[in-house]
């Protein structure tokens, strides 16, 4: 293991990472925090008994009383974390309880049989910091992927699965629930979340939670809030109106909160509206626990926190990873301003309550973790496929291409290292694959790298496919020697990749390395050509029309070779749809270059999100822009239409009928996608994603659908008034394939006027 790797908050942009190494290291408060070991000097003796290891009282109860049996240094160690590996810039070494290479520790109180918390990211499974002898577990494709199955289930088991290695593993707190909504679609870190759409994401990545915390583990819903882009994160200041945010952003938080309850939320390293997150009294006090209620604790980003008394009383919990920050601001700072009054003993108390609620709550207490669990690799790599085969889009299929038939003589596939594996995203969320990195030294090598691939070969699986045809592979790195293997061939599939991670956006949505270059290439010796892109998010596509087919396989896992080949084999009828634009150039975006430098990375600037609620397809709705692919878009090897739109109302929720049904050969998965627009009244975009349902049909079945409109998808926030209203009127319910479908079936409903308070609840 090699400590001296672990640069990560220090590499914002590789090209200054050295500079910047250099450049940023902060100073450490001279009284660093002893590690506390267990019990501590002066506590008090274990106590006769422990009322709250009583499992038949509630949670809230037991936190109360283990509270209540806390000394004073117990409930400030229960608020301040250790990173798990060495840290390099500040020379700390890692807390020795810890787990080697993990992403943080906060001690127990074994007196009193409350345990230690270990944690791991994040969303694709368990990591490990960078290290060259890091864990090797099953990754799921990335959150992009999972929620362009539109498929809840998977998502659910999906989580379930990451729940499982991490408990095996010894962590009891994962660090996973993103949910930043994809503003940005540059933002490297993008494949941690769940796309554009309040709804979509939010629902996609409560499924994610609850699956995760099925496991009696800690889930954490981050990174709250408005972090929608890397370059500048540590610095920069998102200026969202509430408004907006509330129907936007801050909607889809609310969706996971509300629908999976974790046990704890992760403030975010930006400034919101001039504030930093972790102390932003609106975002923690104000919306999280007073107007949605939540009950677990704030834990920061690490490296978030930048001061102690402002922190505590404007709702940060606990202080994640200390040694990333300028100090231990929950440390002896955090004792100090207590005593003095700075910061009120019942906040210190309501800190430690919500640890302690979270931890009886989620079942971590009375479930330990031990490390050293077994862990059943093929089959999560199955549960790890079976989300990537759902999630592959096929964005294009001229003349039938695709499926691939049998009876091909020579089939040709070129690049992004598909003769070996799958590419996956950088940064702290990178699941090191089982049986390693077949693709060692890529640059970046340290933080957000190293780039890494999942060592399931799309080229192998396509071998074992092709039947008699000759499979010939070429790296793609010779753009001549590549369109001349795929002159002659029956279909040539091009692999094409663009790596991004933490810290580092995507400096454009171009293919990097001259790929554009060599997809045109290509496609002009050969028509036949097929293009997979294995991309954080959206990309552009010069050579669109010269290609036959396309399919988005986002970072595509553990078994993500397989997923593909069975995709373009036909085995798996694709049934991905979009889960965020792709636009056809930068120009069409809110912000056609991205703000700040990445150079200049600790000056502060401002992030100016104009379009306030009108993201993504809204967007391109409001401003009447065509993009090259809209959101929810996706091709299947079938057909299905659409009828019997109906619409009644229950319990004051909207609520549709209507029949799918699938007309083409084979059997198939459909996403039928129900949008609304007012007609009256004004929103901040023509229409919103309402609700949608996943449908399996074999060839001729129909099935009866129906969804439940959230009244919030039909209201505008008022700020003023902190209540949601629906205008009464006319609403236009469209029946849709995607965002852009210009033949969907609609039908007008006619909707009394509602008030909705600011979580979401009818008022009298
Ligand atoms: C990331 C978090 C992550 C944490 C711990 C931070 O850099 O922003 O998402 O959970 O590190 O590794």
């Amino acid at each position: 293991m090699n400590s001296e790797l672990n640069l990560r908050p220090l590499a914002i942009a590789l090209a200054v990472a050295a500079t910047l190494a250099a450049a940023t290291i902060v100073t450490v408060a001279t009284a660093l925090p002893a590690y506390a070991a267990g019990q501590e000097a002066g506590a008090p003796a274990e106590p006769a008994s422990k009322p709250w290891l009583d499992k038949s009282l509630s949670s809230d109860k037991r936190a109360k009383l283990a509270l209540d049996a806390m000394t004073q240094q117990e409930k400030l160690n229960w608020v301040l974390g250790y990173f798990g590996a060495d840290f390099v810039p500040n020379k700390t070494k890692k807390h020795p309880a810890a787990l080697p290479f993990s992403a943080g520790y906060i001690p127990g109180v074994p007196r009193l049989g409350l345990p230690a918390l270990f944690e791991t990211d994040a969303g694709l499974g368990v990591a490990t910091q960078l290290s060259k002898n890091p864990r090797e577990r099953t990754s799921l494709p990335s959150g992009l992927a999972t929620t362009a199955t539109w498929n809840r289930d998977l998502a659910y088991q999906g989580g379930a699965m990451i729940g499982r290695e991490a408990r095996a593993s010894g962590f009891n707190v994962m660090l996973a629930g993103g949910v930043n909504l994809l503003r940005e679609p540059r933002n490297g870190r993008n494949f941690e979340y769940a796309g554009e759409d309040p709804l979509l994401a939010g629902t996609m990545v409560a499924q994610q939670i609850k699956g995760i915390q099925s496991n009696n583990l800690i889930a954490t819903m981050k990174h709250f809030a408005v972090n929608d882009q890397e370059t500048g994160r540590f610095v920069l200041d998102a200026r969202l109106d509430d408004t907006s945010n509330r129907m936007s952003d801050l909607l889809a938080f609310q969706f996971v909160l509300e629908q999976s309850n974790p046990g704890s939320v992760m403030c975010s390293y930006n400034r919101l509206n001039g504030v930093y997150a972790c102390e932003n009294d609106y975002l923690l006090n104000q919306v999280l626990k007073k107007d949605w209620g939540f009950k677990g604790y704030v834990m920061s980003d690490w490296g978030a926190v930048h001061s102690t008394v402002e922190a505590a009383n404007s709702g940060l919990d606990q202080h994640s990873g200390w040694e990333f920050d300028k100090s231990a601001y929950f440390g002896g700072a955090l004792e100090e301003a207590v005593e003095n009054g700075h910061v009120p003993q019942a906040r210190l108390d309501n800190m430690a309550y919500r640890v302690l609620w979270a931890m009886f709550d989620k079942g971590v207490v009375d479930n330990p973790v031990k490390e050293g669990g077994s862990i059943d690799y093929d089959a999560h790599k199955l549960v790890s496929q079976a989300d990537a085969e759902e999630g592959i889009v096929l964005l294009k299929n001229s003349n039938s291409v695709l499926p691939l038939k049998a009876g091909a003589k020579k089939i040709v596939v070129i690049g992004a290292h598909s003769d070996v594996g799958v590419l996956a995203g950088g940064g702290s969320s990178l699941v090191y694959p089982i049986g390693g990195n077949p693709v060692p030294g890529i640059e970046p090598t340290i933080w957000p790298g190293p780039v890494v691939y999942h060592p399931s070969s799309p080229l192998k699986a396509i071998k074992a496919r092709a039947g008699g045809a000759k499979v010939v592979y070429n790296d793609g790195k010779d753009t001549a020697s590549a369109a001349k293997d795929a002159a002659d061939a029956d279909v040539v599939i091009v692999f094409a990749e663009q790596w991004v991670g933490e810290s580092l956006d995507a400096v454009s949505l171009s293919l990097p390395n001259n790929q554009d270059a060599l997809i045109a290439a290509v496609a002009k010796a050969n028509p036949k050509t097929v293009v997979v892109l294995e991309s954080s998010g959206p990309v552009l596509m010069p050579w669109v029309d010269q290609t036959a087919a396309v399919v988005q396989a986002w970072y595509a896992g553990s078994g993500g070779g397989d997923a593909i080949a069975r995709v373009l084999y036909g085995e798996v009828n694709p049934s991905g749809h979009l889960p965020t634009t792709f636009p056809v150039s930068e120009s069409q975006l809110p912000r056609p270059k991205l703000d700040g430098d990445p150079k200049k990375d600790r000056e502060r600037f401002t992030v100016n999100y104009h379009e306030g609620a009108t993201v993504g397809y809204k967007w391109f709705d409001a401003k009447g822009l065509k993009p090259l692919f809209p959101f929810g878009h996706g091709l299947s090897y079938t057909q299905f239409s659409y009828s019997g739109l109906a619409a009644s109302q229950k319990d004051g929720k909207l609520q549709l009928s209507f029949k799918v049904t699938n007309t083409g050969a084979v059997k198939g998965k459909d996403v039928p996608q129900v949008y609304v627009s007012p007609v009256g009244v004004k929103w901040e975009a023509p229409k919103r994603l309402a609700g949608w349902d996943k449908v399996e049909l074999a060839p001729g079945e129909s099935k009866d659908v129906s969804v439940t409109v959230d009244p919030r998808l039909l209201a505008m926030y008022d700020g003023k008034s902190k209540t949601w209203r629906v205008a009464s009127g006319g609403y236009k319910v469209l029946l849709a394939h995607d965002a852009g479908d210009t033949k969907a079936a609609s039908i007008t409903v006619q909707l009394p006027k509602q008030t909705l308070n600011v979580a979401g609840k009818p008022t009298k």
